[in-house]
């Protein structure tokens, strides 16, 4: 059974969106900076997944063309998978397409990968095999 690991929402400012979700009783579980994606990452656990909010840290981060392209909203959706490699190998095989050949490092010493934007019918998705 797949289960979706985090809903990642792109902002500007973490600092000033953080105001919003800890209104609605959310907590930080970790923050950290994401130098090969370019953007800065705040995880907050909710009931069973976690909202990641994405500020970018650079003009050419993707965070920061998906702000210029659309405005601060919801970016993309990560399910978990136990095998990451061998659900990219379904997915190639079914005819989708894929951003990378490869799982790249996530966050945690997870595993990741997102599909190509063309592939997801206006749904970002990112599969993510998490550190055992
Ligand atoms: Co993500």
């Amino acid at each position: 059974m797949q289960a979706i690991n985090h809903i990642g929402i792109a902002v500007k400012s973490l600092e000033e969106r953080l105001a919003l979700y800890r209104a609605l009783g959310l907590e930080v579980s970790g923050q950290e900076e994401v130098a090969s994606q370019k953007v800065k990452v705040a995880m907050l656990p909710v009931r069973g997944t976690q909202i990641e909010l994405l500020e970018p840290t650079a003009p050419d981060s993707p965070i920061a063309v998906a702000i210029e392209k659309r405005g601060e909203g919801l970016h993309h959706i990560c399910f978990e998978v136990e095998d990451i490699r061998a659900t990219m190998g379904q997915l190639k095989a079914a005819g989708f397409q894929l951003l990378s050949d490869e799982p790249r490092p996530g966050a945690h010493g997870s595993q990741v990968c997102f599909l190509h934007p063309k592939s997801g019918g206006g749904v970002l998705i990112e599969l993510c095999q998490p550190a055992h």
